[in-house]
């Protein structure tokens, strides 16, 4: 017996086009391993949308973007102009998954659609940080009065299970320390400055020209994609109401050859890291909440990161020091933490 599990897809870049790719690699296996036969019901880009409750040829709509063309040109079912909202109340759905830019301004375009998604009963799976980051509390509390899931493991550090291992393998347990590297594009620029003794600017061109660090690198090397991503930590893993504005936030402009030689030569090396150390009364759970450049020394787990690496150490009470790092190369780790979301809607 399988279950026929219809979703809209939000945006259809690196995360939603590769998302369609492995689903359709994966396609018998999830079918086999779980029962779960995944349709596509509906997309949409910035173009508009396309959609058909039977179901849209997934392979078709991947075909159209590599082809630069926006989704509305799907023969038949395209809809130039159609909002992402627009298409969530037009076709019915089981999953929503947002995979549309982060926008920490309003959350949208995704926040609209997220919340209709929970009020008419669907789950959803979210890549897109920003209406986790500005609006965490509201969006669970309207995904328990549905009894719906907001599933989110590929906001943080991407394929790494940054999220799954704090609130699903650390249940029961007490978080006194967080310690994460979260943003890759950050990590590869002090890497290769470290590596082969170039300036912070050589660096960050490297990056750019590699593609790996926007034109606009602001929000990775001033801190704040990591804060996001701790936010989004401290929500769900540490259960601290948290925004942005409660974390102090440096970025890695002001790390200069000088300064990680200065480190060297005490046997460290200087990571950016996202902190959540706990403070006060235990049972209270708060903790301080920060971004910086940080020497660590060299066998602490994350400065053995390597340039395209990311990771987490959770420090807790009962099981010691657990600690994970990801390898990520290409965003495929994250359209795979997407399908690895909508398998664990449906299991118990
Ligand atoms: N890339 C990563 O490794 C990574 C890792 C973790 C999380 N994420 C998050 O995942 C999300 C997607 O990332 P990405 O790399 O796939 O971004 P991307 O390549 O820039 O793709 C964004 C997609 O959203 C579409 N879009 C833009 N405005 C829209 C609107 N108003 N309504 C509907 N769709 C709209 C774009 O349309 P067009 O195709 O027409 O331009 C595009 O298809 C982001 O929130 C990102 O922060 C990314």
């Amino acid at each position: 017996m399988s279950q026929r599990v219809r979703f809209n897809l939000i945006g259809l870049g690196n995360i939603g086009r590769n998302l369609l790719d492995v689903l359709e690699q994966r396609r018998a296996q999830v079918l086999a391993d779980y029962g779960l036969d995944f349709v596509l019901v509906g997309a949409a880009d910035s173009s508009g949308a396309a959609f058909d409750a039977a179901g849209l040829d997934a392979a078709a709509v991947r075909d159209l973007k590599l082809a630069r063309r926006g989704v509305s040109a799907y023969p038949g079912a395209g809809h130039p102009g159609m909002s992402g909202l627009a298409l969530a109340r037009a076709v019915e759905a089981d999953v929503l998954v947002d995979a549309s830019p982060t926008n920490l301004r309003d959350g949208e375009p995704g926040l609209s659609c997220t919340r209709y998604a929970l009020q008419a009963g669907q789950h959803v799976v979210a890549a897109n940080k920003g209406p986790l980051v500005l609006h965490y509390a509201e969006l669970m509390q309207a995904a328990q009065q549905t009894g719906r899931r907001v599933l989110f493991s590929g906001t943080v550090a991407g394929g790494l299970p940054t999220v799954n291992i704090g609130v699903r393998d650390l249940a029961g347990c007490g978080v006194t320390r967080v310690e994460g590297i979260f943003n890759g594009t950050t990590n590869y620029i002090l890497t290769r400055m470290e590596q082969e003794g170039i300036a912070y600017e050589q660096a960050l061109e490297g990056a750019q020209a590699a593609g790996i660090a926007e034109p606009d690198p602001t929000l990775d090397v001033d801190g704040w994609d990591a804060a996001n991503k701790l936010v989004i930590i401290a929500n769900s893993v540490l259960r601290r109401p948290t925004v942005l504005a409660d974390l102090q936030v440096e970025g890695i402009r002001g790390v200069t050859r000088e300064t990680q030689q200065a480190a060297a030569a005490e046997g460290k090396v200087i990571k950016l890291i996202a902190l959540a150390e706990q403070c006060g009364d235990p049972a209270k759970r708060d903790y301080t909440l920060s971004v910086r450049p940080t020497a660590l020394e060299r066998d602490h787990p994350l400065a053995r990161t390597g340039l395209w690496d990311m990771g987490v150490v959770y420090h807790t009470d009962y099981m010691g020091i657990i600690s994970a790092v990801i390898e990520e190369k290409v965003p495929v780790p994250t359209s795979a933490a997407v399908l690895r979301d909508m398998i664990n809607l449906y299991q118990a």
